[in-house]
């Protein structure tokens, strides 16, 4: 007789696997924290089996006490991780048959490691899902409470990085808000999908025992089962998804570390970032740099890759598994730690981001971003706004070549460029005479700001 090579294949095989063939195979590295969704799901079936009549009380029994000393053994760091099991799946299952016997080699009765680690990274994402929208949310709300903050601090809003307009410090934040509410949506959208359950699909086309897959499912929390067994088991749309909208959501974060990292140079010297969030030089005395906001628009990059690995694991794979789907999980999972990271540095540190309020105002001042103002100003008095855009080019011109900006002219000197101006022009020209008059919904003034703070609040709850 020949000598079993391998305790869960063995019966086929006549050479042992290549020690470096396990190691190369092997995903219990990185797998093993799918531990406890691997035990929640494996107790479901348990229990489905049992109902169904696949197990007897006694074995079912025996099934889910073993799994859940299985699952303490792994919380206190006593569980003996094998690579020569390959996997987390056939971890536990060899450590459930050595401590039951042979009530745990029925456990995988009507099921496949195929099915079963579908099963286990969607379990996994669920969680990360909602674990990632609370932060999200988090760092929502600090915005919310900078913003209320400064919704009378003057900026200049820029276009093309040049100076365009006056706006509010607060309106800037609340725009970031904006970004992260659409990222909820997405999330929110993306978790109904991750929500599905392949348990059943078994290796690929099913199984001849008469499984009740919808009580595994309701068991488990999932809305819905995969309709299809070779999807189920070889579907990763649901991890794409994710991955694009943590490609989404750390764009966002690295528009505003871009923003950060600018203001908090001495050329913009708009805001101080907090000392415990920056690092100095080792040779540079003067310098304090913007680490964490850096850090964040680096490790965008990395989340992209990820989302472009998957993709490219996913691209030309026959149906159903393959062993390339292996490779899903570390994209997934380091996706999932960087995305909780910055999320969580940024949610720390955006309450404690100084603003120098009069360096903003001052720099408003200098860029001539009440210049658009003047032109709706001539526009009320009766000019066509072509007209009154030449007229206002004119005196900026006039303006920079005598450096002053447009407030600072005299009435004389601006009625040499257009006669009907007044002397009502110069509330138009001062910066909060511009912030105010915007002051629809969506827009820049202090009380629309404050509207907005409300409106979102709200959708915190
Ligand atoms: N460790 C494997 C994975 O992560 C589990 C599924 C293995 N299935 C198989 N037929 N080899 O994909």
């Amino acid at each position: 007789m020949r000598e079993k090579v391998n305790q869960t294949w063995g019966g086929r095989f006549s050479k042992p696997t290549d020690e470096f063939v396990k190691i190369f195979g092997a995903s219990i590295f990185f797998d093993k924290i799918l531990a406890p969704y691997d035990i929640q799901s494996s107790i479901a079936h348990a229990t489905m089996l049992q109902e169904v009549g696949l197990l007897t009380k006694n074995e079912k029994n025996q099934i889910i006490k073993g799994l859940e000393k299985i699952l303490s053994e792994i919380k206190t760091g006593e569980f003996k991780w094998s690579v020569t099991l390959e996997d987390v799946h056939m971890n536990i299952e060899a450590r459930l048959v050595e401590m039951i016997g042979d009530a745990g080699k029925k456990l995988h009765t009507g099921r496949s490691r195929n099915d079963q680690v579908a099963t286990d990274i969607r379990l996994y994402l669920r969680d990360q899902v909602d674990d990632i929208t609370g932060e999200i949310k988090r760092l929502q709300l600090v915005l919310t409470d900078l913003a209320e903050k400064e919704a009378s601090t003057i900026m200049p809003g820029f276009t093309h990085l040049q100076a365009a307009q006056p706006i509010s410090f607060g309106h800037h934040m609340m725009a970031y808000f904006e970004m992260l509410a659409r990222d909820v949506e997405r999330l929110f959208d993306c978790r109904k999908r991750v929500n599905s359950m392949p348990l059943g699909s078994a290796a690929l086309a099913g199984t001849t025992y008469p499984i009740k897959r919808t009580r595994t499912a309701e068991l488990l929390g999932f809305e819905r089962i995969c309709l299809n067994s070779l999807d189920g088991v070889s579907d990763r749309d649901f991890a794409i998804e994710f991955l694009s909208t943590a490609s989404i959501i750390m764009m966002h974060l690295s528009r505003f570390s871009e923003e950060l990292i600018l203001w908090s140079s001495a050329q913009f010297n708009f805001i101080e970032l907090p000392d415990n969030f920056c690092t100095g030089s080792s040779i540079m005395p003067q310098k304090k740099n913007p680490d964490v906001p850096e850090l964040v628009r680096g490790k965008t990059g990395r989340v992209y890759g990820n989302l472009t690995s998957l993709l490219t694991i996913m691209k030309s794979q026959p149906l159903a598994y393959n062993k390339d789907n292996q490779e899903d999980k570390e994209p997934l999972f380091d996706t999932v730690d960087t995305l909780k990271a910055c999320l969580r540095v940024f949610a720390d540190m955006v309450p404690i981001i100084q603003t120098k309020r009069d360096n903003m105002y001052n720099s408003t001042k200098q860029g001539y971003t009440t210049a658009t103002d003047l032109a709706d100003y001539l526009v009320n008095k009766g000019l066509p706004f072509r007209d009154a855009h030449e007229v206002v080019g004119k005196s900026v011109a006039y303006g920079i070549e005598h450096q002053k900006d447009l407030s600072e002219l005299s009435l004389e000197e601006l009625q040499t460029f257009d006669s009907r101006i007044e002397n009502d022009v110069f509330e138009v020209l001062s910066l909060e005479g511009s912030l105010n008059a915007r002051n629809h919904l969506g827009a820049t003034s202090p009380n629309q700001v404050k509207q907005a703070i409300k409106i979102a609040r709200e959708t915190l709850k």
